[in-house]
Protein backbone atom coordinates (compact mmCIF):
# COMPACT_ATOMS: atom_id res chain seq x y z
CA UNK A 1 0.00 0.00 0.00
CA UNK A 2 0.84 3.38 -0.69
CA UNK A 3 1.79 5.58 2.49
CA UNK A 4 0.27 8.37 1.45
CA UNK A 5 -3.66 6.50 0.62
CA UNK A 6 -5.67 6.50 3.31
CA UNK A 7 -5.05 3.09 6.20
CA UNK A 8 -8.49 1.43 6.54
CA UNK A 9 -7.98 -2.09 6.85
CA UNK A 10 -5.87 -3.97 8.75
CA UNK A 11 -3.58 -5.23 6.59
CA UNK A 12 -3.42 -1.50 5.21
CA UNK A 13 -2.05 -0.62 8.62
CA UNK A 14 0.05 -3.72 8.86
CA UNK A 15 1.69 -2.45 5.83
CA UNK A 16 2.18 0.89 6.94
CA UNK A 17 3.74 0.24 10.36
CA UNK A 18 6.15 -3.06 8.21
CA UNK A 19 7.12 -0.08 6.44
CA UNK A 20 9.60 0.94 9.27
CA UNK A 21 11.36 -1.93 7.97
CA UNK A 22 13.54 -0.81 4.99
CA UNK A 23 14.43 2.59 6.37
CA UNK A 24 15.67 0.27 9.16
CA UNK A 25 17.80 -1.52 7.43
CA UNK A 26 19.21 1.20 5.49
CA UNK A 27 19.96 2.80 8.65
CA UNK A 28 22.13 -0.55 9.55
CA UNK A 29 23.51 0.05 6.04
CA UNK A 30 25.16 3.46 7.14
CA UNK A 31 26.31 2.11 10.74
CA UNK A 32 28.19 -0.53 8.81
CA UNK A 33 29.07 1.93 6.71
CA UNK A 34 28.75 -0.60 4.16
CA UNK A 35 28.85 1.13 0.85
CA UNK A 36 32.00 3.37 1.72
CA UNK A 37 33.88 0.00 2.01
CA UNK A 38 32.20 -1.60 -0.89
CA UNK A 39 33.38 0.92 -3.15
CA UNK A 40 33.49 0.56 -6.64
CA UNK A 41 34.01 -3.09 -6.43
CA UNK A 42 31.95 -6.70 -6.15
CA UNK A 43 31.95 -7.86 -3.55
CA UNK A 44 30.74 -11.94 -1.92
CA UNK A 45 28.77 -11.57 1.01
CA UNK A 46 31.57 -13.58 2.68
CA UNK A 47 34.21 -11.36 1.52
CA UNK A 48 32.47 -8.48 2.83
CA UNK A 49 31.45 -9.61 6.19
CA UNK A 50 35.30 -10.46 6.34
CA UNK A 51 35.86 -6.59 6.16
CA UNK A 52 33.14 -5.86 7.83
CA UNK A 53 33.97 -7.52 10.93
CA UNK A 54 30.26 -8.89 10.87
CA UNK A 55 28.37 -12.12 10.19
CA UNK A 56 27.92 -13.90 6.96
CA UNK A 57 24.57 -14.74 6.74
CA UNK A 58 23.97 -11.02 8.66
CA UNK A 59 25.97 -9.36 5.46
CA UNK A 60 24.22 -11.64 3.03
CA UNK A 61 20.50 -10.68 4.18
CA UNK A 62 21.48 -7.27 4.42
CA UNK A 63 22.99 -7.37 0.96
CA UNK A 64 20.20 -9.09 -0.75
CA UNK A 65 17.95 -6.51 0.49
CA UNK A 66 19.97 -3.72 -0.83
CA UNK A 67 19.79 -5.12 -4.00
CA UNK A 68 16.21 -5.78 -3.87
CA UNK A 69 15.40 -1.65 -2.98
CA UNK A 70 17.85 -0.82 -6.30
CA UNK A 71 21.03 -0.04 -4.43
CA UNK A 72 23.06 -2.60 -5.37
CA UNK A 73 23.07 -4.85 -8.23
CA UNK A 74 24.04 -8.04 -8.55
CA UNK A 75 26.68 -10.91 -10.70
CA UNK A 76 26.49 -14.51 -9.59
CA UNK A 77 27.02 -14.44 -6.09
CA UNK A 78 28.17 -11.02 -5.94
CA UNK A 79 27.34 -7.60 -5.21
CA UNK A 80 28.70 -3.71 -6.01
CA UNK A 81 26.95 -0.33 -5.45
CA UNK A 82 24.90 1.33 -7.61
CA UNK A 83 25.99 5.04 -8.93
CA UNK A 84 23.99 6.28 -5.62
CA UNK A 85 26.15 4.23 -3.36
CA UNK A 86 29.46 4.81 -5.21
CA UNK A 87 29.01 8.76 -4.62
CA UNK A 88 26.83 10.53 -2.36
CA UNK A 89 26.44 7.67 0.03
CA UNK A 90 30.30 6.79 -0.39
CA UNK A 91 32.76 8.57 2.64
CA UNK A 92 35.45 8.17 -0.28
CA UNK A 93 33.86 9.90 -2.81
CA UNK A 94 33.63 14.30 -3.87
CA UNK A 95 30.05 13.94 -3.54
CA UNK A 96 29.63 12.20 -0.67
CA UNK A 97 26.55 13.87 1.49
CA UNK A 98 27.88 12.92 5.36
CA UNK A 99 26.41 15.75 6.99
CA UNK A 100 22.85 15.18 5.32
CA UNK A 101 23.10 11.84 6.00
CA UNK A 102 23.85 12.24 9.29
CA UNK A 103 20.81 14.27 9.92
CA UNK A 104 18.97 11.84 8.85
CA UNK A 105 20.46 8.19 10.20
CA UNK A 106 20.40 10.53 13.88
CA UNK A 107 16.79 11.02 13.16
CA UNK A 108 15.44 7.20 13.39
CA UNK A 109 16.90 6.84 17.08
CA UNK A 110 15.27 10.60 17.74
CA UNK A 111 11.88 9.46 16.44
CA UNK A 112 11.85 7.02 18.72
CA UNK A 113 11.60 9.63 21.92
CA UNK A 114 7.78 10.40 19.72
CA UNK A 115 5.81 9.47 22.35
CA UNK A 116 7.38 11.25 25.04
CA UNK A 117 7.30 14.64 22.94
CA UNK A 118 3.99 13.71 22.24
CA UNK A 119 3.19 13.19 25.84
CA UNK A 120 4.86 16.44 27.30
CA UNK A 121 5.35 18.66 23.90
CA UNK A 122 9.02 19.18 25.14
CA UNK A 123 11.48 18.66 22.24
CA UNK A 124 13.97 15.86 22.71
CA UNK A 125 17.22 16.12 24.74
CA UNK A 126 20.14 16.35 21.99
CA UNK A 127 22.77 19.11 21.85
CA UNK A 128 20.83 22.16 21.87
CA UNK A 129 21.15 24.16 18.37
CA UNK A 130 23.77 26.54 20.00
CA UNK A 131 25.96 24.15 20.48
CA UNK A 132 28.93 24.99 17.82
CA UNK A 133 29.47 21.66 16.86
CA UNK A 134 26.11 20.67 16.11
CA UNK A 135 25.38 23.64 14.70
CA UNK A 136 28.51 23.13 11.89
CA UNK A 137 27.46 19.79 10.90
CA UNK A 138 23.74 21.03 10.62
CA UNK A 139 24.35 23.62 8.82
CA UNK A 140 26.40 21.13 6.60
CA UNK A 141 23.30 18.95 6.05
CA UNK A 142 21.35 21.96 5.04
CA UNK A 143 23.76 23.00 2.39
CA UNK A 144 23.72 19.07 1.14
CA UNK A 145 20.00 19.26 1.13
CA UNK A 146 19.40 22.55 -0.43
CA UNK A 147 21.79 22.95 -2.83
CA UNK A 148 19.87 21.77 -6.14
CA UNK A 149 17.06 23.31 -4.72
CA UNK A 150 18.66 26.69 -4.52
CA UNK A 151 19.78 26.95 -7.78
CA UNK A 152 16.28 25.90 -9.48
CA UNK A 153 14.92 28.90 -6.93
CA UNK A 154 17.64 31.17 -7.81
CA UNK A 155 17.15 30.51 -11.49
CA UNK A 156 13.07 31.75 -11.54
CA UNK A 157 13.07 33.97 -8.86
CA UNK A 158 13.26 37.58 -10.44
CA UNK A 159 15.41 40.04 -8.57
CA UNK A 160 16.34 41.50 -11.82
CA UNK A 161 15.57 44.94 -10.02
CA UNK A 162 16.98 44.06 -6.68
CA UNK A 163 20.62 45.48 -5.08
CA UNK A 164 20.32 44.00 -1.61
CA UNK A 165 19.21 40.61 0.13
CA UNK A 166 19.20 39.46 3.41
CA UNK A 167 19.08 35.59 3.90
CA UNK A 168 17.52 35.45 7.29
CA UNK A 169 18.71 31.86 8.99
CA UNK A 170 20.31 31.89 5.81
CA UNK A 171 22.76 29.17 7.41
CA UNK A 172 25.33 27.59 4.84
CA UNK A 173 24.39 30.95 2.61
CA UNK A 174 23.64 28.48 -0.03
CA UNK A 175 20.08 30.55 -1.27
CA UNK A 176 22.19 33.59 -1.00
CA UNK A 177 25.10 32.62 -2.95
CA UNK A 178 23.22 30.88 -5.69
CA UNK A 179 21.36 34.16 -5.83
CA UNK A 180 24.26 36.43 -6.24
CA UNK A 181 26.01 33.75 -8.91
CA UNK A 182 22.60 34.68 -10.66
CA UNK A 183 22.31 38.30 -10.48
CA UNK A 184 25.79 40.22 -10.83
CA UNK A 185 24.34 43.72 -9.75
CA UNK A 186 23.08 41.95 -6.39
CA UNK A 187 24.96 42.49 -2.66
CA UNK A 188 23.71 39.50 -0.17
CA UNK A 189 24.42 39.36 3.37
CA UNK A 190 23.63 36.11 5.54
CA UNK A 191 22.20 36.24 9.19
CA UNK A 192 22.61 33.85 11.41
CA UNK A 193 24.70 31.97 14.05
CA UNK A 194 28.04 32.57 13.90
CA UNK A 195 28.93 28.77 13.88
CA UNK A 196 26.48 28.42 10.86
CA UNK A 197 28.39 31.62 9.30
CA UNK A 198 31.65 29.63 9.64
CA UNK A 199 30.48 27.10 7.64
CA UNK A 200 29.00 29.63 4.83
CA UNK A 201 32.67 31.28 4.75
CA UNK A 202 34.09 27.79 3.98
CA UNK A 203 31.42 27.39 1.01
CA UNK A 204 31.89 30.31 -0.46
CA UNK A 205 35.64 30.96 -0.21
CA UNK A 206 36.63 29.72 -3.49
CA UNK A 207 33.55 31.34 -5.23
CA UNK A 208 34.49 34.70 -6.64
CA UNK A 209 30.86 36.05 -6.55
CA UNK A 210 31.25 35.56 -2.80
CA UNK A 211 32.59 39.19 -2.60
CA UNK A 212 29.33 40.30 -2.71
CA UNK A 213 28.27 38.54 0.18
CA UNK A 214 28.67 39.65 3.74
CA UNK A 215 28.01 37.80 7.20
CA UNK A 216 26.15 39.02 10.47
CA UNK A 217 26.01 37.09 13.05
CA UNK A 218 23.42 37.08 15.86
CA UNK A 219 20.40 36.04 16.95
CA UNK A 220 17.32 36.67 15.27
CA UNK A 221 15.00 37.85 18.27
CA UNK A 222 18.02 38.86 19.99
CA UNK A 223 19.69 40.90 17.52
CA UNK A 224 18.45 44.28 15.44
CA UNK A 225 18.31 43.31 11.72
CA UNK A 226 21.58 43.80 10.08
CA UNK A 227 20.57 47.01 7.66
CA UNK A 228 17.89 47.32 5.40
CA UNK A 229 17.57 45.79 1.82
CA UNK A 230 15.09 45.23 -1.21
CA UNK A 231 14.57 41.65 -0.34
CA UNK A 232 14.63 39.63 2.47
CA UNK A 233 14.59 36.13 2.04
CA UNK A 234 13.49 33.47 4.80
CA UNK A 235 13.92 30.19 4.02
CA UNK A 236 12.93 27.09 6.07
CA UNK A 237 13.00 29.40 8.92
CA UNK A 238 8.85 29.55 9.73
CA UNK A 239 8.77 26.79 10.44
CA UNK A 240 11.29 26.64 13.83
CA UNK A 241 9.17 29.01 15.34
CA UNK A 242 5.01 29.70 16.52
CA UNK A 243 2.59 31.78 15.02
CA UNK A 244 3.30 34.66 17.50
CA UNK A 245 7.12 34.57 16.90
CA UNK A 246 6.97 34.48 13.57
CA UNK A 247 4.63 37.73 13.32
CA UNK A 248 7.66 39.43 16.25
CA UNK A 249 10.09 38.36 13.35
CA UNK A 250 8.01 39.57 10.10
CA UNK A 251 7.00 43.25 11.74
CA UNK A 252 11.03 43.81 12.58
CA UNK A 253 11.61 42.28 9.55
CA UNK A 254 9.41 44.64 7.41
CA UNK A 255 11.18 47.50 9.18
CA UNK A 256 14.11 46.66 7.63
CA UNK A 257 12.74 46.94 4.30
CA UNK A 258 13.37 49.54 1.70
CA UNK A 259 10.48 51.35 0.06
CA UNK A 260 8.53 48.73 -2.37
CA UNK A 261 10.66 45.76 -0.70
CA UNK A 262 9.41 42.14 -0.52
CA UNK A 263 9.78 39.60 2.05
CA UNK A 264 10.25 36.20 0.62
CA UNK A 265 9.35 32.78 2.70
CA UNK A 266 9.77 29.50 1.56
CA UNK A 267 9.10 27.03 3.19
CA UNK A 268 6.27 23.50 3.70
CA UNK A 269 2.97 25.16 3.73
CA UNK A 270 -0.47 23.37 3.91
CA UNK A 271 -2.01 24.69 0.70
CA UNK A 272 -5.53 25.17 0.20
CA UNK A 273 -6.25 23.65 -2.76
CA UNK A 274 -7.71 20.40 -4.35
CA UNK A 275 -5.95 17.52 -4.36
CA UNK A 276 -2.99 18.80 -2.39
CA UNK A 277 -1.29 16.29 -0.49
CA UNK A 278 -0.66 17.57 3.16
CA UNK A 279 1.05 14.00 3.97
CA UNK A 280 4.91 15.27 4.10
CA UNK A 281 3.84 18.88 5.50
CA UNK A 282 2.05 16.95 8.52
CA UNK A 283 5.21 14.99 9.07
CA UNK A 284 7.47 17.50 9.36
CA UNK A 285 5.22 19.42 12.01
CA UNK A 286 6.55 16.01 13.61
CA UNK A 287 10.10 16.85 13.11
CA UNK A 288 9.14 19.98 15.00
CA UNK A 289 7.74 18.94 17.68
CA UNK A 290 10.77 16.96 18.10
CA UNK A 291 13.92 19.63 17.69
CA UNK A 292 12.00 22.64 18.24
CA UNK A 293 10.30 24.37 21.64
CA UNK A 294 7.34 25.73 19.90
CA UNK A 295 7.54 25.03 15.97
CA UNK A 296 4.84 23.94 13.23
CA UNK A 297 4.22 23.65 10.19
CA UNK A 298 1.00 26.76 8.83
CA UNK A 299 -1.52 26.78 6.32
CA UNK A 300 -0.59 29.18 3.44
CA UNK A 301 -3.88 31.65 4.57
CA UNK A 302 -2.51 31.83 7.77
CA UNK A 303 1.05 33.32 6.91
CA UNK A 304 -0.68 35.30 4.93
CA UNK A 305 -2.95 36.58 7.05
CA UNK A 306 -0.10 37.24 9.67
CA UNK A 307 1.91 39.18 7.30
CA UNK A 308 -1.64 41.37 6.65
CA UNK A 309 -1.20 41.99 10.46
CA UNK A 310 2.28 43.00 10.33
CA UNK A 311 2.11 46.13 7.67
CA UNK A 312 2.68 43.64 4.69
CA UNK A 313 -0.69 43.82 3.11
CA UNK A 314 -0.13 42.87 -0.14
CA UNK A 315 0.86 38.82 -0.31
CA UNK A 316 0.58 36.34 -2.65
CA UNK A 317 1.67 32.78 -3.60
CA UNK A 318 4.58 31.99 -5.63
CA UNK A 319 4.61 28.55 -7.42
CA UNK A 320 7.85 27.15 -9.09
CA UNK A 321 7.90 25.42 -11.79
CA UNK A 322 6.58 21.48 -10.78
CA UNK A 323 8.86 19.28 -9.12
CA UNK A 324 11.22 22.51 -8.83
CA UNK A 325 12.21 24.50 -5.48
CA UNK A 326 12.31 23.25 -1.90
CA UNK A 327 9.01 21.38 -0.78
CA UNK A 328 6.47 22.20 -3.18
CA UNK A 329 8.11 24.76 -4.82
CA UNK A 330 5.90 27.80 -3.28
CA UNK A 331 6.83 30.83 -1.83
CA UNK A 332 4.64 33.58 -0.11
CA UNK A 333 5.62 37.33 -0.94
CA UNK A 334 4.70 39.80 1.50
CA UNK A 335 5.13 43.58 0.28
CA UNK A 336 5.46 46.69 2.50
C1 LIG B 1 16.51 24.87 8.71
S1 LIG B 1 17.88 25.97 8.59
C2 LIG B 1 17.60 26.73 7.03
C3 LIG B 1 18.87 27.09 6.30
C4 LIG B 1 18.63 27.75 4.93
N1 LIG B 1 17.86 28.95 5.05
C5 LIG B 1 17.97 26.78 3.99
O1 LIG B 1 16.79 26.95 3.64
O2 LIG B 1 18.62 25.81 3.57
C6 LIG B 1 17.41 27.22 9.74
C7 LIG B 1 18.49 28.26 10.00
O3 LIG B 1 17.97 29.25 10.88
C8 LIG B 1 18.95 29.56 11.84
N2 LIG B 1 18.30 30.03 13.08
C9 LIG B 1 17.29 29.45 13.75
N3 LIG B 1 16.98 30.16 14.85
C10 LIG B 1 17.83 31.20 14.87
C11 LIG B 1 18.00 32.28 15.75
N4 LIG B 1 17.23 32.43 16.83
N5 LIG B 1 18.97 33.18 15.48
C12 LIG B 1 19.76 33.04 14.37
N6 LIG B 1 19.63 32.04 13.48
C13 LIG B 1 18.68 31.13 13.74
C14 LIG B 1 19.69 28.25 12.07
O4 LIG B 1 20.98 28.48 12.64
C15 LIG B 1 19.72 27.66 10.67
O5 LIG B 1 20.87 28.03 9.96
Amino acid sequence: MNTRSRIRTMDDFRDVVYDFRLPRLLVTALDLDVFTLMGNRFWTPKALAKALHANERGVEILLRNLETAGLLKKRGTSYAGEKLCRTFLNRKSPDYQGAWLNLLHSQWENWSHLTDAVRTGKRIENNGPDDPEYRRSFTWAMHQRSLKAAKQVAAQLDLRNTKTLLDVGGGPGTYALEFLRKNSGLRAGIWDRAAALEVAREIAEPLRHAERLSYYPGDLFESPVPGRFDVIWMSNVLHIFSPAENQTLFRKLKRALNSGGRLLIQDTFLMNKPGFDVTETNLFAVTMLLYTPTGNTYRARDVQQWLKTCGLKKSRCLQLKKGTGDWDGVIIEGRV
